[in-house]
C-alpha cells in the first residue's frame, strides 16, 4: 500500500497489492495516466502518453485523459461532473489547488462506504480542484488498502461562491487506453436477476441504468471492461461498482481517440441537487477493481473486500445460521399451530433460525393491505410475537421476522392517518404496484416513524433476525414537501433517509442479523450490504435458474451475502421439478436455508435435508469465508455449471448438470488454485490425486442419469 507524489514529475502513484493507479498534474489539469498491473514507482516518465498536438479540428484539451471530464474547451464526451452555474451555463474548469495524503479512510457523511478498523490499514489521497471563475471546489478521494486489492474513490462538491448553483451529475470516471474491449454487466428482471452479459464495446456510448429509486432487478451497479481473450482464470478485468442502493448509471463512453471512459455514479435522469453558497454534496463511493487474472481474480478481490471492508458488525465474520422460512410453505395462510409444526421439524433436522415472513401484522391475509401497521395480528398469532418467539426459542431456534418498512398500503391505518407521507405528485394518480405506495423516507417524521415502529417490535419480542423487504420501485418518485426547484432531489434524499434509518436500527439492535430483500434480489449492492450483510438473492428458488443467478451474482458479491434456499417442487416460479439433493447442492452456493414445509417431504428427502444441514455446519467456514471460484459458466454450456470453495486446506466442489444426454461425451471440471505437488483426498468418493492433476486433467463429471443431476466433492489436502 503506497501513495507517492513526486514533486519533480508532478505524478501521483497509488499502489495496491497488485495494481497501480497513476495520475499527473499538467498545467493545473489532473490527468489520468495508468490503471493496471502494479508497476514500480517512478522511471516511467519517458513513456507518458502525449496527445497529438498537430493541426486538428478537435481541441487539444479534448484529447487529454482528464480525471474529471467536464464541459470545457471542446471536450465533447460524457461528463463526470455537470453543473448549472449561477449564470445558467455549465462550463466547469477544474484546476489543481492542493492535495493531502492521510492515514486511514475518512467516513462519507450520511452514506455507506468502505471502511478500515485501524488507521494503518489504509491511506487516502485527497486532491482539491477548483474552478477559479465559479469558485466550485471538488475534492477527489482515493483510498488504497493494505490488505485488500480494491481502490475506493469518491467526490465531494462544494459551492464556494456567493450564488446558488445546481449539481446535475456526478460520476466517477476512468479513462482506459484505446484497445479492443468487451463490456461485462449484469442484466435481469424479477426472478432472473444478474445474468452475466458480455458484449463487444461499441464505438459510442453504452449505459446500464436504474431510475427506479433502487439499484433494481434489471441492472446491477456493476460494469467491467475486459479484453476479448479474458477468461474465468486469465486476462485483464477493469471493474467498477457503486456503494449505493438507489438509481445509478454505469456507462462506457468511447470518444474520438477510441479510448473508453468508464463511469459509475448517480442517474442524472432522476437527480439534481441545489447548492446554496457554502453547501457541500458528497457523491456516493465507487469501488475500482483491476484483475490481471481473469474473472475469478476479480471475484476473489471483491469478495474479500466486501466481506471485510463493506459488511460490518456482529455478523460480519460469524457463521451465518441455517434458516427455515415459512413464505413458500404457507404464504399468508398460517397460524401459530401451523408455524410451530414447521419449525419443530426444522429444529429436529438441525436448522438454527425460523423466519416468519409476510402476513403477521395488521389484517394482512393477502398483499392488498396493512403495510405500515406493524402490530401483530392476534387472530393469527394469539399471545403475540413474544409468545411465539419464546416457543420457537424453546425448540432451540432463533426467531426471525419479515418487515417492509419503507412501504404503506392505501388500506392501512398509517395511510389513513398520513396520506401525504407517500412519494407522489399532487394532482396525479398515485400509481400502485403490488397494491402499495412508497413512504417518503427522505422526510424526518417518516424516518422517525419507521425507527419507532420497528424498535417497538424488536424490543418486545426476542427477534434475532430481520428480513427487510422493499417490494416495488418508484414511479411518481417525488417528495410532496420539496419545492419545485428541488423536486429532483427526492430520490437521493430518500436514500439518505433510508441510510439514516438503517444506521440507527442496526446500531440499536447490533446482534440482530439483517437480511435485505427487494422482491428477491432487486437491491443487491454494496450500499445495502454495509448495513445488512446478506441479501435474499432472488424470489426464484428453482435450482436450474438459481445456478445462473448465483453465477452472475458471484462475479462481485461473496457467497456469504447471497441467501439461497431449498424449496418445494414443482417449483413455485417455474413449475420445474428438480431432485432434492440438487436443490440442496445448489443452495450450498450461498447462505443455505429452507423455504418449504419440511413435513411434506418424503423420508428419503428429509434424510437428504438432514445430511445437507450437517454438511453445511461442517463446511460453512469454508463456504462463507473461503475463496470461491467459478469453474464452469452456465451461460456458455447449456446451463451446466461448476464452482469451488477453498480455505487452502479443504476444497469443496459443486457440479451441476442441466440436462442428461444419452451417449454423452466424457466431461471434466478443472479445479483452480491448488498446490501442484500436494495430494488431495475425497474420502467419500475415494479419490486421491495431486493438485496438478485436479487442475490440469480435471475431475471427471459422473454420467448423469437424470436431468438436473449434481454432485458435491470434498477434498482435504494431505
Ligand atoms: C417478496 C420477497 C419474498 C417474500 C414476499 C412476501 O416478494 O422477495 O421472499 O418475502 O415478498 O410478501
Amino acid at each position: 500500500m503506497l501513495i507517492r507524489f513526486d514533486e519533480n514529475t508532478q505524478v501521483f502513484h497509488l499502489q495496491g497489492k497488485t495494481f497501480s493507479y497513476i495520475m499527473q498534474l499538467k498545467d493545473g489539469l489532473l490527468l489520468h495516466l495508468y490503471w493496471g498491473k502494479k508497476i514500480p514507482v517512478g522511471h516511467h516518465e519517458d513513456l507518458l502518453f502525449l496527445p497529438w498536438e498537430g493541426a486538428s479540428f478537435d481541441s487539444a484539451h479534448s484529447r487529454w485523459p482528464l480525471e474529471v471530464p467536464t464541459q470545457e474547451k471542446g471536450y465533447y464526451g460524457q461528463m463526470a461532473l455537470r453543473m448549472q452555474n449561477a449564470g445558467g451555463d455549465d462550463v466547469v474548469s477544474l484546476r489543481y489547488k492542493a492535495h493531502r495524503i492521510v492515514d486511514g479512510k475518512p467516513c462519507l457523511a450520511g452514506l455507506p462506504a468502505s471502511y478500515v478498523e485501524q488507521e494503518t490499514d489504509a491511506k487516502t489521497l485527497e486532491i482539491d480542484l477548483e474552478d477559479s471563475v465559479t469558485q466550485l471546489c471538488v475534492t477527489l478521494r482515493y483510498t488504497v488498502f493494505a490488505e485488500q486489492d480494491v481502490l475506493a474513490r469518491s467526490m465531494l462538491v462544494k459551492n464556494g461562491s456567493e450564488d446558488t448553483v445546481v449539481l446535475r451529475d456526478a460520476q466517477t470516471a476512468v479513462r482506459l487506453p484505446a484497445d479492443r474491449y468487451e463490456i461485462l454487466h449484469l442484466k435481469g428482471g424479477w426472478a432472473r436477476e444478474r445474468h452475466a452479459k458480455r458484449v463487444s464495446m461499441p464505438e459510442g456510448n453504452f449505459a446500464v441504468k436504474s431510475r427506479r429509486g433502487a439499484s433494481g432487478h434489471e441492472n446491477n451497479p456493476f460494469i467491467a471492461l475486459v479484453h476479448p481473450d479474458t477468461t474465468e482464470n486469465g486476462g485483464d478485468v477493469y471493474a467498477m461498482t457503486h456503494v449505493y442502493s438507489g438509481s445509478f448509471s454505469a456507462s462506457v463512453d468511447v470518444g474520438i481517440d477510441r479510448a473508453p471512459y468508464m463511469m459509475m455514479g448517480l442517474c442524472s435522469d432522476v437527480f439534481s441537487w441545489q447548492l446554496q453558497p457554502g453547501d457541500v454534496f458528497q457523491a456516493p463511493e465507487t469501488l475500482l477493481c483491476y484483475a490481471m487474472d481473469g474473472l475469478n481474480g476479480l471475484s476473489h478481490r471483491m469478495h474479500s473486500f466486501i466481506r471485510k471492508c463493506i459488511c460490518r458488525g456482529y455478523w460480519r465474520d460469524r457463521a451465518r445460521p441455517i434458516l427455515l422460512n415459512n413464505w413458500e410453505a404457507t404464504y399468508f395462510d398460517f397460524n401459530t399451530e401451523k408455524l410451530l409444526k414447521i419449525a419443530a421439524l426444522g429444529a429436529e433436522i438441525g436448522c438454527e433460525l425460523f423466519v416468519l415472513d409476510d402476513g403477521w401484522f395488521g389484517k394482512r391475509n393477502t398483499d392488498n393491505c396493512s403495510l405500515g401497521d406493524w402490530v401483530v395480528n392476534e387472530e393469527k398469532l394469539p399471545g403475540g410475537l413474544k409468545l411465539l418467539a419464546e416457543k420457537i426459542n424453546a425448540m432451540g431456534l432463533k426467531m426471525g421476522l419479515w418487515f417492509e418498512p419503507e412501504m404503506v398500503s392505501p388500506d392501512s391505518d398509517l395511510y389513513r392517518a398520513h396520506p401525504d407521507w407517500c412519494l407522489h405528485v399532487d394532482g396525479r394518480e398515485r400509481t400502485q404496484a403490488r397494491q402499495q405506495l412508497i413512504l417518503d423516507v427522505g422526510r424526518e417524521e417518516v424516518q422517525q416513524h419507521i425507527i419507532d415502529s420497528l424498535s417497538q417490535v424488536l424490543e418486545n419480542a426476542p427477534i434475532g433476525y430481520v428480513k427487510w423487504d422493499m417490494n416495488r420501485n418508484m414511479m411518481e418518485g417525488f417528495s410532496a414537501v420539496l419545492p419545485a426547484e428541488r423536486k429532483l432531489e427526492s430520490q437521493h434524499r430518500y436514500m439518505l433517509g433510508l441510510y439514516h434509518v438503517l444506521e440507527t436500527i442496526t446500531a440499536r439492535f447490533p446482534e440482530v442479523l439483517f437480511e435485505s430483500c427487494s422482491g428477491g434480489g432487486g437491491r443487491f449492492d454494496c450500499g445495502i450490504l454495509h448495513y445488512m450483510p446478506q441479501t435474499w438473492t432472488s424470489d426464484d428458488t428453482d435450482a436450474a435458474e438459481r445456478v445462473k443467478i448465483q453465477y452472475g451474482t458471484s462475479l462481485i458479491y461473496p457467497c456469504s451475502s447471497m441467501g439461497a434456499h431449498v424449496s418445494a417442487v414443482p417449483n413455485h416460479q417455474t413449475g420445474r421439478t428438480t431432485p432434492f439433493n440438487t436443490r440442496c447442492n445448489v443452495a450450498m452456493g450461498g447462505n443455505f436455508g429452507f423455504e418449504l414445509d419440511l413435513n411434506k417431504l418424503s423420508e428419503e428427502d428429509l434424510q437428504c435435508a438432514r445430511d445437507a444441514v450437517a454438511a453445511v455446519k461442517k463446511w460453512r467456514h469454508v463456504m462463507q469465508q473461503g475463496e470461491y471460484s467459478r469453474l464452469q459458466n452456465p451461460f456458455l454450456s447449456d446451463g451446466d455449471a461448476a464452482w469451488q470453495y477453498t480455505d487452502g486446506q479443504t476444497v469443496i466442489v459443486g457440479i451441476y448438470r442441466a440436462l442428461a444426454q444419452p451417449n454423452a461425451s466424457p466431461r471434466c471440471v478443472k479445479l483452480v488454485g491448488l498446490e501442484e505437488e500436494a495430494l488431495y483426498t475425497d474420502r467419500e468418493h475415494q479419490i486421491t490425486c495431486s493438485g496438478g492433476a485436479l487442475m490440469n486433467m480435471g475431475l471427471p463429471v459422473p454420467y448423469a442419469w437424470k436431468d438436473h443431476d449434481s454432485w458435491v466433492y470434498v477434498f482435504e489436502k494431505q
